[in-house]
């Protein structure tokens, strides 16, 4: 039975979640710099779980000194901040909250490619400069209707922004480690066979070790002159530097971006390019669906507590 202080908080919460944390169970937040060997060494041994948000996440480290760790709930679907070789290694359980934000992450997605395309945030800018009045009309966009887009990984989210595409009547391609039977979408064998017969590449894949720098300088090349990037899922999957270089000089035509290598740090050089769309990682932030988040997270936490099963396991718990 779960006991007070026998769960532990690593990351960033909003407010609500993390009083709901504290409430229900006693979270303490494991600390940084100095605090963290101290708070460590008095109560490493009683943390039986480890609900984490965002970074820093659990490495390997984390993981090593908790003796008694038999799950990380994690309040997101990628877990790319979790050591799931570690966790194996231990038979800890890890969840992540798939599905909730499956919408709200390809809303994000549309609305970075009609900001690419049709240069929403750029003309926005126009206006407040003062430069419609002195310079005349804003120069002409890209058409998002009928484009041609290519997403790598089309999973959940990879298919919610499918389903949103064809609404502007795109031709939809994917590129997935597997074909995926039925699927109406015609399926490129490489993400360089994607890149090259698109308008578009949209990346919606998993970031991990598996997937780093899967769109390098060659995929990036081939996506060309006229090509733009969409990133809503990691930035390690993009050759960063390649793609600010690419930007820079012509080698892209834009890029919509929502996550970058080392968050929150964002390549300055890209501050000045026009044709690029910023955001600070927003693609689940909205009330509802971090709402749905922090649910769906405490729902794994109290059924593992009560039934020593998961609800949403990436890695189910060995007993
Ligand atoms: C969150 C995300 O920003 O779910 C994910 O994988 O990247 C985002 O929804 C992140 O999990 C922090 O809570």
């Amino acid at each position: 039975m779960q006991q007070a202080g026998d769960v532990l908080r690593i990351g960033r919460f909003e407010r609500t979640f993390e009083n709901e944390l504290v409430a229900r169970y006693q979270t303490p937040k494991l600390p940084d710099g100095p605090e963290r060997a101290r708070f460590l060494a008095e109560h490493a041994a009683d943390i039986r779980a480890v609900v984490s948000s965002g970074p820093p996440g659990v490495d390997a480290n984390t993981i090593a000194a908790l003796p008694n760790l038999e799950v990380i709930v994690n309040n997101g679907a990628g877990v790319d901040s979790i050591d799931l070789e570690a966790a194996k290694r231990r038979g800890i359980g890890v969840s992540n909250t798939p599905d909730v934000l499956s919408d709200t992450v390809a809303d994000t997605a549309l609305g970075l490619i009609l900001m690419a395309l049709r240069r929403f945030g750029a003309a926005d800018r126009y206006v407040r400069a003062g430069r419609w009045l002195r310079d005349g009309p804003f120069p002409y966009a890209r058409d998002v209707s009928g484009l041609r887009v290519g997403i790598l990984g089309l999973g959940r989210i990879g298919s919610a922004i499918a389903a949103r595409l064809l609404g502007f009547d795109c031709a939809i391609a994917y590129h997935n480690r597997h074909r995926i039977d039925g699927s109406p979408y015609r399926y490129a064998e490489s993400p360089l066979e994607l890149a090259e017969s698109v308008d578009v590449l949209i990346i919606a894949t998993t970031g991990d070790h598996t997937t780093r720098n899967l769109v390098d300088r060659i995929v990036l090349e081939a996506l060309g002159p006229e090509g733009y990037l969409i990133n809503i899922a990691r930035g390690s999957v993009v050759d960063q530097e390649a793609l600010v270089e690419l930007l820079a000089g012509g080698g892209l035509a834009g890029a919509g971006l929502d996550v970058f290598v080392d968050e929150p740090n964002v390549p300055t050089e890209l501050f000045d390019l026009d044709n690029v769309v910023l955001l600070p990682h927003i693609g689940s932030a909205t009330e509802r669906t971090r709402r749905a988040m922090a649910l769906l997270a405490i729902r794994n936490l109290d059924s593992y507590l009560s039934t020593g099963e998961l609800v949403t396991p990436v890695l189910q718990p060995r007993r």
